[in-house]
């Protein structure tokens, strides 16, 4: 099933009274229930009556972090008594309070923590994440994440893709010397990961105090020299030139975009790249909505994703991710359900496997309680809906 953009996003494919086939983890067919014959119900070695239900792909989860130590419930709590994102970061939270933490975690622990919020987030209806490095900011600690990632992905129902951010702040050593630091990440850190398979995707946070646009050049090229594929942080908080940077290196995705100019959108009309929206981090920390209408109104793809990470999106939600969308971005039910599943699968290129009900797609889903409908989910946003998991 292809990507949806623009105005095609606003229809959702529904069967109403229907049945499902699944045979050794694909779905093997489906269709309206006058069509289902006396073979099809007969061959069943198990079945199962849904009426009253929906049945939908699982939502797919093009953007975590959730590789980490600890937790920033004390961030939290400063950012309530009135200090900002960049104020906690500079005086040395935020990404480098995590690196801290996670330097002194053994992989066991990293993993263990790792492997119980995908368990969390799977009952919630997710069958797919791709997750990030990023709180190692060292060779050595970067590759301990991304090995308890490929760890996840050998141990783990959950389809998993990986993605190196080595780029993700400047390590307090190289307060004064960042190309130091960038130097590492291109003449080491790449290199090694690439060699090692240990990342499908090179990411870089573009944003003032962290990566500047001539950064992210350098990097994007020397990950994609090494056959990593940009999946990019763009335009949390400041407009740089962050996604034009991407997309002149093939970026899959450009990710975050709260804020958006019109270059952005002209640059993204003229690509594949996809733009991903993170919700629930707008909610966290109290920063507008991506413009997600606007994206839309525009003709463009739009991907939605949880970002679930310890400082920004302390959640892996993508139920109230897809409620949060309709309330706060006004999209239509139907397109964030979209945003969520099939173009969540096109942002780490899994459409060929999920993201869609279609005939030998995973067989990767999830079963409603009874509701009225499906606009009935995000409506009744904060709820819990999925009944039954199937990966
Ligand atoms: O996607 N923006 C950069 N990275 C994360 C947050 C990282 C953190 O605060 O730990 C994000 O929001
Ligand atoms: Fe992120």
């Amino acid at each position: 099933m292809p990507m949806l953009k623009g105005k095609d996003m606003a229809t959702l494919p529904v069967i109403e009274n229907a049945w499902l086939t699944i045979n050794e983890g694909k779905i093997e067919g489906f269709g309206e229930m006058k069509s289902l014959t006396d073979e099809i119900r007969g061959s069943a070695v198990e079945q199962h009556d849904v009426a009253g239900r929906f049945v939908f792909p699982s939502w797919v989860d093009s953007h975590t972090h959730i590789v980490y130590a600890g937790n920033r419930e004390s961030e939290f709590v400063d950012r309530i008594k009135g200090l900002s994102y960049a104020e906690i970061a500079a005086k040395g939270g935020g990404i480098l309070n995590s690196a801290s933490k996670l330097a002194g975690e053994s992989e066991e622990a990293l993993l263990e923590a790792a492997f119980h919020r995908l368990d969390e987030v799977m009952a919630q209806g997710t069958g797919a994440v791709e997750i990030k490095s990023g709180y190692g900011l060292t060779v050595d600690n970067e590759m301990k994440i991304l090995r308890v990632i490929r760890k996840l992905s050998d141990m783990h129902p959950l389809r998993i893709k990986s993605t190196l951010l080595g780029a993700h702040a400047i390590p307090a050593e190289f307060k004064n010397n960042k190309s130091a630091y960038i130097n590492l990440v291109i003449d080491e850190m790449i290199p090694r990961v690439a060699q090692e398979g240990l990342a499908e995707y090179i990411d870089v946070f573009c944003e003032a105090n962290y990566f500047d646009v001539e950064d992210t050049h350098r990097i994007l090229e020397a990950g994609v020299k090494h056959g990593l594929k940009p999946k990019t942080h763009v335009n949390q908080f400041t407009i740089l030139g962050g996604v034009k940077a991407s997309i002149d290196h093939g970026a899959i995705s450009v990710d975050h975009l709260e804020e958006l100019g019109e270059a952005d959108i002209t640059a993204l009309l003229s690509s594949t790249t996809i733009p991903v929206a993170l919700p629930l981090c707008s909610l966290f920390l109290s920063i507008p909505y991506t413009p997600g209408r606007r994206l839309i109104d525009a003709g463009l793809p739009l991907a939605l994703a949880s970002d679930y990470n310890p400082g920004s999106s302390p959640s892996g939600n993508m139920n109230l991710a897809v409620a949060l969308a309709c309330i706060k971005m006004r999209l239509t039910p139907e397109e964030a359900i979209n945003a969520a599943t099939i173009n969540g699968a096109a942002a780490i290129e899994l459409l060929s496997e999920m993201g869609s009900i279609a005939v030998g797609n995973r067989a990767s889903f999830f079963i409603t309680e009874p509701v009225p409908s499906f606009a009935y989910l995000p409506y009744s946003f904060g709820a819990n809906h999925v009944d039954k998991v199937y990966i």
